[in-house]
């Protein structure tokens, strides 16, 4: 029968073989569990896929809502080029301490722009600096705001840009409709708005693995297909 237990073999089977060997992530997922942060980062597989979205995107600018000690921001800066920058935003000073130590230690502090600060703070103020368009967007902080961060997502982006939502699925719990978590919730506004939303052209991918049953939503900013 396949167990949860067949999901993290398989997971640490493709990251032994697909994501090579790499001290400085080793030290910064050491690093923010000594500082009792959440072990709720992407996994090394899950990494290197927003690596290589950056990278087909040949994205230059790259923003990050919910940073966490930074170890997706490293994935995500290091597939930037040397004038490219990500911008990430975490609302946790203990997190962001720990974030900040990390893409020093991955020697992108120079392409690493962490603002410190609740994302619904922060946006406003990305968006009145009045920057190029980011390339592509993780969404990745309280999923009872997905829906207010995608909409900041779409005035932050361009046509062709790329918006990735991280768990969107919660073990089956996105399809409950009576589910009483706000997460829960906000994740089913998010995708119930993408009904009709001629905006993007998006889906969601359920997935299991180290991290268990969760899913990600992924979304192209228009135009929109020929169809
Ligand atoms: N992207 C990270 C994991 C992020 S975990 C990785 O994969 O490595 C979610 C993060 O969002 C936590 O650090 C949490 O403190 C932060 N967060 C929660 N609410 C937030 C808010 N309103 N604004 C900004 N960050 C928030
Ligand atoms: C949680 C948050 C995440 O971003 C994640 O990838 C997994 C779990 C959480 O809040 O439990
Ligand atoms: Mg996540």
């Amino acid at each position: 029968m396949v167990t949860e237990e067949t999901w993290f073999a398989v997971d640490r089977f493709f990251c032994d073989h697909l994501v090579p060997d790499d001290p400085v992530l080793a030290a910064v997922l050491a690093e923010s569990a000594a500082a009792g942060l959440p072990d709720i980062q992407v996994t090394p597989n899950q990494g290197m896929l927003l690596h290589l979205l950056v990278r087909l995107q040949g994205a230059r600018r790259v923003l990050e809502i919910g940073t966490l000690g930074g170890y997706s921001g490293i994935w995500l800066a290091r597939a930037l080029p040397e004038a490219g920058g990500l911008v990430t935003i975490e609302a946790n000073p203990r997190h962001a301490g720990v974030a900040r130590r990390s893409f020093e230690r991955a020697d992108l502090a120079g392409r690493v722009d962490l603002r410190e600060g609740s994302a619904a703070d922060v946006l406003p103020v990305i968006a009145a600096e009045g920057s190029d368009p980011f390339d592509l967007v993780f969404i990745d902080a309280d999923k009872k705001s997905t829906p207010v961060y995608f909409e900041w997502a779409l005035r932050l982006t361009r046509p062709g840009s790329l918006i990735i939502v991280d768990n969107v699925v919660r073990r089956g719990a996105v399809a409950d409709a009576s589910s009483p978590s706000e997460d829960v919730q906000g994740v089913r506004r998010f995708i119930k708005g993408l009904k009709g939303d001629r905006r993007v052209q998006a889906t969601a991918v359920q997935t299991v693995g180290a991290k268990g049953y969760d899913g990600f939503a992924i979304a192209l900013v228009a135009p929109a297909s020929p169809s």
